[in-house]
């Protein structure tokens, strides 16, 4: 393909995109699939400039005109590559299959922009941004939506250094996570997948926030541990990994239903139950587990370095929708910590409203709740190393809650907060 129509291909995957619900690594996958003349370098090109388009879509947007996707690949040229306007004005040529030629408002606007970088993000987060991370907000939604994620493991049991060899010898440059004790990270895009460690349960894929999450907790040998929104099982694993007795529940089977293969592969087990609607299906569990875990349904905004479009889908209306629910969720799970036990509140977001808001109005309402210091938890956590027992009590300020992010600490954006059943 012409380098021209790289460009009019990756407009048409971006306003496919914007289009869909679909994740854009799937849109990307099924336009190639259709386009067989797009050989693997095209689509590799397309699919980077898509992508970085998708991580910087509020700049784009914010530099005038339309939104699609011819919009945002020619303000990228300028804005974000730094390319001379004449050199754009050749690669939109409309000859061929290159874009058509620019109007004179494009014309007018391209020669009027100032390049140089800065951070992208819907205008309802930057706000929340700006309030939670002062100062550092712009470097947090850089590092957040600007950024790939490599690809984490945690190592299922086993002895971290003997897995490193083995998935180095496998060609996979894996180096130890600094603050989990059971994590690997392996560069971007590896398909550990395809390895025998993976097939043999010696490794599961889970970003080292959600690794800090399920350790944090503190699951130990024997305890009755009810994971509360079990959803695909990857904190499951790790909460069943230190010996505790863990229930899984979830309202969906589809979700529970694949927790199945990946016990078994990681030679674990646990309880399945499927929750109803309202909660319904634990009344025997009720004031009987010793630590409840409540990995809540969030919008999924702390893992947007790997998933850059899904915010420009989300709403103020769905974050609100979503603080609603997870205050609901939580009163229900409080309901089976025994007195004396642990409840742990977790997501996968960096915004105020699903994080201290919703921590903050389940704990208005149960004064029972006692909160509980991170550093005192992350004292007694398994699978930190010492430098992450440090790191989590440093962020959390002598707090019971703490905020992760990519800019903090390398990993996806998770949230945690912990509170004690006093009576
Ligand atoms: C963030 S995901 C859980 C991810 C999972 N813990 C993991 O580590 O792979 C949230 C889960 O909450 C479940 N959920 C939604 N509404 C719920 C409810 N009312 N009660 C319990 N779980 C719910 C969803 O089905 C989803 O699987």
């Amino acid at each position: 393909m012409t380098p021209g129509a790289r460009l009019a291909a990756a407009a048409e995957v971006l306003d496919r995109i914007a289009a869909s619900r679909a994740p854009a690594e799937q849109v990307l996958k099924e336009w190639g699939r259709a386009n067989r003349y797009a050989g693997s370098g095209d689509r590799r090109a397309i699919g980077e400039l898509v992508f970085r388009c998708l991580r910087n879509r509020a700049r784009l947007a914010d530099a005038g005109g339309a939104e699609d996707g011819r919009t945002l690949v020619l303000w990228s040229l300028r804005l974000l590559d730094g390319r001379d306007p004449e050199e754009i004005e050749r690669l939109f040529s409309g000859a061929g299959y290159a874009p058509a030629a620019l109007s004179d408002a494009e014309r007018t606007r391209l020669s009027a922009m100032k390049v140089g970088a800065e951070a992208s993000l819907p205008g309802f987060v930057e706000a929340d941004f700006r309030r939670r991370f002062g100062a550092n907000w712009a470097r947090e939604a850089e590092a957040l939506i600007a950024t790939r994620a490599p690809v984490d493991v945690r190592v299922n049991g086993g002895d971290r250094e003997a897995v490193a060899g083995e998935l180095r010898a496998a060609r996979l440059a894996a180096q130890e996570t600094p603050w989990s004790a059971w994590g690997l990270r392996l560069p971007a895009g590896s398909d550990v997948q395809g390895t025998v460690a993976w097939r043999e349960g010696r490794v599961e894929v889970q970003d080292e926030g959600s690794q800090l999450a399920a350790g944090l907790a503190g699951s130990r040998p024997r305890e009755l541990v009810v994971d509360y929104c079990a959803g695909g099982g990857g904190k499951t694993l790790a909460l069943a990994q230190s010996g505790a007795r863990v229930i899984a529940c979830d309202v969906q089977s589809r979700r529970l239903d694949a927790v199945r293969p990946r016990l078994e592969r990681a030679n674990a087990e646990a309880e399945l139950r499927l929750l109803g609607p309202e909660g319904e299906g634990v009344a025997d569990l009720e004031e009987r587990a010793d630590l409840v875990f409540v990995d809540a349904p969030c919008s999924g905004a702390g893992t947007w370095r790997r998933r850059p479009e899904a915010a420009w889908r989300l709403t103020e209306a769905e974050v609100d929708r979503f603080h609603g629910l997870q205050v609901a969720i939580l009163g229900r799970a409080a309901k089976l910590v025994r007195p004396g036990g642990r409840l742990v509140y977790v997501t996968c977001s960096v915004l105020g409203r699903e994080n201290e808001d919703s921590a903050a109005a389940f704990a208005g309402a149960h004064g029972a709740f006692r909160p509980v210091a991170v550093a005192e938890a992350a004292a007694h956590a398994s699978g930190l190393t010492e430098a992450g027992r440090a790191r989590l009590a440093e962020l959390a300020g002598g707090g019971h809650q703490v905020q992760f992010t990519p800019a903090r600490t390398g990993t996806d954006g998770f949230f945690v907060a912990l509170w004690k059943r006093t009576s």
